[in-house]
């Protein structure tokens, strides 16, 4: 069965990005009833910490050694958790930005997925080469300021640069994204990229 992966990534009970998720899933299941969405909630999946084996197993892949036994138990689930994100056909990623990035929730399941061998590989002649096929791909990046130019007040969203450039390293290019803020502050403007965003995303959905 064909399959979207969610990665929820706001462990907020009131979660602006969440909502967002919901308006574009509505849409998406009316437009694509036989897919499958496989929602992966970044907070409360089980993710091994990024220490002792798995750690390990990376330096290993990367100079090419053999693993130890646990090593390779940790590397089986790095491989789980990318098995999971390469056989979706599409991607849906709903997000807070954080302190101008991605909640470290996020950063550690990237941290875990991208490795050599797995969802990219070096060649000495040709440098990085990703090893995922590309696949549409959305971002829903909820933020308490208004940062749809990139900044707000002289400070960077390096949140969107961000995920653009990990996502095609292993191979995922084909990424949009949607920004909803200001989610704070003045009701006015709030409602205003709301409505934005909700209209984006149920046009997106009918199509994606
Ligand atoms: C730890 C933390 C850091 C935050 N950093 C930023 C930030 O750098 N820029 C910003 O505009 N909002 C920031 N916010 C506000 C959130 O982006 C905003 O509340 C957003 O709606 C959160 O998404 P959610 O509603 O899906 O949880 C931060 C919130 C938290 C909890």
């Amino acid at each position: 069965m064909a399959k979207l992966l969610h990665l929820s990534c706001s462990p907020r009970p009131a979660s602006e990005s969440s909502a967002l998720a919901r308006v574009f899933l509505d849409g998406f299941r009316k437009a694509r009833p036989d897919w499958d969405i496989d929602v992966v909630d970044i907070w409360r999946d089980r993710m091994p910490e990024f220490e002792g084996p798995i750690v390990a197993a990376k330096y290993a892949r990367m100079k090419a050694q053999a693993f130890d036994e646990a090593q390779a138990a940790s590397f089986a689930e790095a491989e789980r958790m990318a098995l999971r994100f390469s056989l979706a056909e599409r991607v849906l990623i709903s997000t807070p930005m954080w302190n101008f990035g991605i909640p470290y929730k996020l950063k550690q399941w990237f941290d875990i997925i991208v490795q050599p061998g797995l969802t990219f590989r070096f060649d000495p002649s040709q440098g990085y080469l990703p090893l995922l096929k590309d696949r549409p791909t959305l971002v829903i990046l909820a933020s308490g300021s208004d940062f749809s130019t990139g900044m707000n007040r002289g400070r960077i969203d390096m949140a969107t640069p961000y995920l653009r450039e990990i996502l095609r390293f292993i191979g995922v290019s084909n990424v949009r994204f949607v920004p909803f803020g200001p989610t704070t502050g003045p009701q006015a403007p709030i409602e205003a990229a709301r409505e934005s965003a909700r209209r984006r995303l149920a046009a997106m959905a009918a199509s994606f």
